[in-house]
């Protein structure tokens, strides 16, 4: 798949400094927002934050300091007067950009792959179909094509599919189901496409029984050979004590 771009990356740094004692807190933002991997269109921001409130910012698109507040207003007068707005200018070539590689590397093209899961969902024995469930879990970026093959081929009747789902931790999944009539000696396929993978994943369906059902199946089966080893074992005890007892007549 096509590397991802979000609509806008911004990249922060920041520095804050308080002041414990009277429980102010003061906090300074650089911020670089990229908008395409040629860097095109990117800006800088340079925002100056006192006890949450933003009281100016420096924005690299009109290339001043602004002010929000009186005290802003007046520092950005100044700033601009005192030539720290072109000082800030030079920071989109001499920060934000040599920047931008590192950012890229260390968060945009970073991939995982997905962890994916194909399970019988529900089998309905009167309508003869069953549900199948492929779950793609832990991906990232967002962006993933789940389909259904049978025999190789794409299968689109029955399939329905949840959204992306974020698990908020950057972290994505994804479920896709089936519901279709099985046929003996064919085979069951999912096939995700991400862009962790360089071609598409194709991950098969196994129509025996799930994990679960088949642990019922053993425990059930073990149960039943002890009764009969033991049923076995007491009857050919209970023969030998008779045979072992037969009553001579007395005369
Ligand atoms: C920066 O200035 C441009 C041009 O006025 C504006 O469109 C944009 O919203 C501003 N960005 C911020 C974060 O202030």
């Amino acid at each position: 798949m096509r590397p991802w771009f979000p609509s806008a990356f911004r990249a922060l740094a920041a520095l804050s400094a308080l002041s414990a004692v009277d429980g102010y807190f003061l906090h300074m933002q650089r911020e670089c927002r990229y908008s395409s991997e040629d860097l095109k269109d990117i800006e800088y921001f340079d925002r100056y934050v006192f006890n949450k409130l933003e009281y100016m910012r420096y924005n690299s698109t009109l290339n001043k300091y602004i002010g929000y507040t009186d005290i802003g207003v007046k520092n950005a007068e100044r700033f601009n007067k005192e030539g720290e707005a072109e000082r800030q200018h030079g920071n989109l070539d001499g920060y934000c950009k040599p920047n931008a590689e590192l950012d890229f590397d260390s968060v945009l093209r970073r991939t995982v792959e997905p962890t994916v899961k194909v399970k019988t969902a529900e089998a309905s024995s009167e309508r003869h179909t069953t549900k199948l469930q492929c779950s793609a879990y832990d991906f990232y970026p967002e962006g993933i094509k789940l389909k259904w093959l049978r025999n190789g081929v794409e299968v689109k009747d029955g399939v329905t599919a949840t959204e992306e789902l974020y698990d908020g931790d950057w972290y994505h999944q994804i479920h896709s189901y089936l519901e279709f009539t099985p046929q003996s000696g064919e085979t069951i396929q999912c096939q995700v496409d991400h862009s962790s993978f360089s071609q598409p994943k194709t991950y098969k369906w196994d129509p025996s029984l799930p994990e679960g059902e088949r642990n019922k199946v053993i425990i059930g089966a073990s149960g039943l050979v002890l009764g009969l080893v033991f049923a076995i074992a007491g009857l050919f005890y209970y023969k030998k004590k008779s045979t072992g007892r037969i009553l001579v007549p007395s005369s």
